[in-house]
């Protein structure tokens, strides 16, 4: 069954302040929520991440924290007056990481849902094998992702397929976030493995992250409606 409570997240993958500007304007108020990375985050910094929330939208600030426990908490610390609503954190931090970020955001951030990144995608088995780690990628995620929420993270970010998985193995309140979205006929650009926005949300994604669909479209109101009335 359809999720029909699914929202879109903007992945604002651009160049510069100037673009990003014109893509919240082209879209507008139909679009609610927006994903900074560390492009963006890193070149236009808090003041930008401040006038994207004056427009009234949430911001999902995809950071993938990954360091030791207390510098990860310090960090966290110093995210405190920002106006985010989630944010990243590698599960290959550990155990006590996840403890102590879980622990800093009740604390200081209570308004911001942490989200756990299992094994990045651009990640392969011989990847996987190069660091030292000698499981198949399925078994890997399945594992982080249990950690994440043994360790109190509510969150997951997973690409379609290990939605697929994960859904039945984790609590049914877990919030998944998913990108490798394509709507049908679009271009699926380096996405290898991808789901219509209607596929993800019936395998049970909460949010999608869709960047390229909407940024290089001719229309990205037009395209963010197409999505949402999909997802309606
Ligand atoms: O343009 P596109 O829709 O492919 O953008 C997807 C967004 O989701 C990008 O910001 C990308 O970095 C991010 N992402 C991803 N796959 C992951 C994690 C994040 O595509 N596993």
């Amino acid at each position: 069954m359809i999720n029909s409570h699914t929202e879109v997240i903007l992945a604002l993958d651009v160049e510069n302040r100037s673009k990003a500007e014109s893509i919240l304007e082209k879209t507008g108020e139909q679009l609610r929520w927006v994903k900074i990375g560390l492009q963006t985050y890193l070149r236009d910094g808090p003041e930008f991440l401040r006038d994207v929330a004056s427009m009234g939208k949430f911001i999902f600030l995809d950071l993938k924290l990954h360091d030791i426990p207390n510098t990860m908490a310090k960090a966290m610390e110093s995210l405190a007056q920002l106006p985010i609503k989630m944010l990243t954190i590698h599960a290959t931090a550990g155990p006590e990481a996840l403890r102590k970020c879980v622990l800093t955001a009740k604390d200081i951030l209570p308004e911001v849902q942490l989200l756990s990144v299992t094994v990045l995608t651009s990640m392969n088995q011989d990847n996987l094998n190069s660091i030292g780690i000698q499981s198949l990628v399925p078994d890997q995620v399945d594992r982080l992702a249990k950690l994440s929420i043994d360790s109190g993270v509510t969150g997951i970010v997973s690409s379609p397929l290990e939605l697929v998985r994960l859904r039945p193995i984790l609590p049914h309140n877990t919030t998944f976030v998913t990108p490798g979205i394509r709507p049908k006929g679009s271009s699926k650009g380096d996405q290898k493995r991808v789901m219509t926005p209607r596929e993800a949300a019936e395998k049970g994604a909460n949010y999608l992250v869709i960047g390229r669909p909407i940024l290089a479209s001719d229309d990205p109101r037009g395209s963010l409606s197409l999505i949402q009335e999909e997802l309606s």
